[in-house]
């Protein structure tokens, strides 16, 4: 098992980074479709994502959302903040869902996706199935400012990170995540008649794993938010320059291969400068059907607000779903939970959960400072 990394360390890449990638301006704004542009000469700076960008601390007691708010109003880069926010918990044990300490697939491997997009840019990159790379956001910055593609993925994509100065370790599990995969590879075979991982076939290991991940998850050993893993955080500056990152380890105990929708544009994450920004975290295959962070973008162009055009997206995934039991729960409603954070030109915002209820917060630092926010939702968790 590797070590924490320390925080500062990675704070200080994530600004050398920042430092070195000055970008131009942009003013130009254009509204929705049928409705009349939005003349600004400055924007409200603006950052928001999921729950976990206001969770965890640098040593200095900033959370993640906070320290990309002060990189956005100091004059950094965009995107280079919403990285450096995504960074802590990539790089904490503490998070089960992303980075180091990320939980596992169904073999024990620790693999993971991450894709970024430039508003003024217009660039984006992004890395699927990386292995021992703690921070996949920097390296997929990387393939969009170093290469012609978007996506690297398998060995490639860990030889290109090798190849560009990120530190490449054996295994990104942390003590905390082996042991959770221990259990729940025990609780498979104990469901598979006792027979063992490998004389059980993927398919049941599928069934049964997703099953009993929520049951975990149910009795507190995991965070149920943990089981489809994920961060995404999007902001906007006083220039009305939008970026957005999303990074995953991907679905817990996933079959040996799977890459979900965080790394895929217009799934895990889509940016247009002009109007807005949407990201995703929760069951990557349903919103991978819908491209919803694509389609979200271009419902805010058509002039809905950002919660709308989100519950609007979740509307469709929910209708898809709708009588297939897999993706059901006793009540006929939908089991799974997919999240959408929102933001857009005119720094509206909003995040959208399938599944809300108490507990259910996204990540929100403007100038009121850094917070957590109750979630929109189609669907209420007693
Ligand atoms: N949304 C993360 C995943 O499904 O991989």
């Amino acid at each position: 098992m590797a070590k924490d990394m320390n925080r500062r360390e990675v704070l200080g890449a994530a600004a050398t980074v920042a430092a070195a990638s000055a970008i131009g301006t942009s003013t130009a704004v254009a509204a929705g479709r049928g409705q009349a542009p939005a003349v600004m000469s400055s924007y409200k700076p603006l950052v928001v994502g999921a729950h976990n960008g206001n969770r965890l601390t640098n040593d200095d007691g900033e959370t993640g959302v906070a320290i990309a708010y002060r990189m956005i109003t100091a004059g950094d880069d965009v995107l280079d903040a919403t990285i450096a926010c995504n960074n802590l918990p990539e790089i904490s044990e503490e998070d089960t869902s992303v980075g180091y300490g990320g939980l596992p697939d169904a073999n024990g491997d620790v693999t993971l996706d991450a894709c970024c997009m430039h508003g003024p840019l217009k660039r984006a990159g992004g890395v699927a199935y990386i292995q021992g790379v703690r921070m996949p956001s920097l390296v997929a910055k990387d393939v969009m400012m170093k290469t012609n593609h978007h996506l690297l993925a398998g060995q490639g994509a860990t030889d290109f990170a090798r190849e560009n100065g990120h530190r490449v370790e054996g295994d990104l599990n942390s003590e905390r995540s082996f042991k959770r995969y221990l259990e729940w590879k025990k609780r498979v075979e104990e469901e598979g008649d006792n027979r063992t991982f490998a004389e059980l076939d993927l398919d049941f290991i599928e069934k049964k794993g997703f099953d009993v991940a929520y049951q975990m998850a149910e009795e507190g050993r995991i965070d149920i938010e943990h089981i489809h893993g994920t961060i995404n955080t999007n902001a906007i500056n006083h220039k009305g320059e939008i970026c957005g990152n999303t990074t995953t380890s991907g679905r817990s105990f996933k079959v040996p291969g799977r890459v979900g929708d965080s790394p895929i544009l217009g799934a895990g994450l889509y940016v247009d400068n002009d109007v807005g920004a949407a990201g995703s975290t929760g069951l990557g295959e349903m919103n991978l059907y819908h491209l919803c962070s694509f389609l979200i973008v271009e419902k805010m162009r058509d002039g809905m607000h950002p919660k709308d055009a989100g519950m609007y997206a979740l509307e469709r995934v929910r209708d898809f779903c709708m009588g297939n039991e897999r993706y059901m729960n006793e009540k006929g409603e939908i089991r799974f939970n997919l999240q959408f954070y929102v933001l857009d030109k005119q720094s509206r915002y909003a995040g959208v959960a399938m599944r809300g209820g108490e507990g259910r917060f996204f990540a929100v630092c403007d100038d009121n400072g850094p917070r957590h926010e109750l979630m929109d939702s189609i669907y209420m968790n007693e």
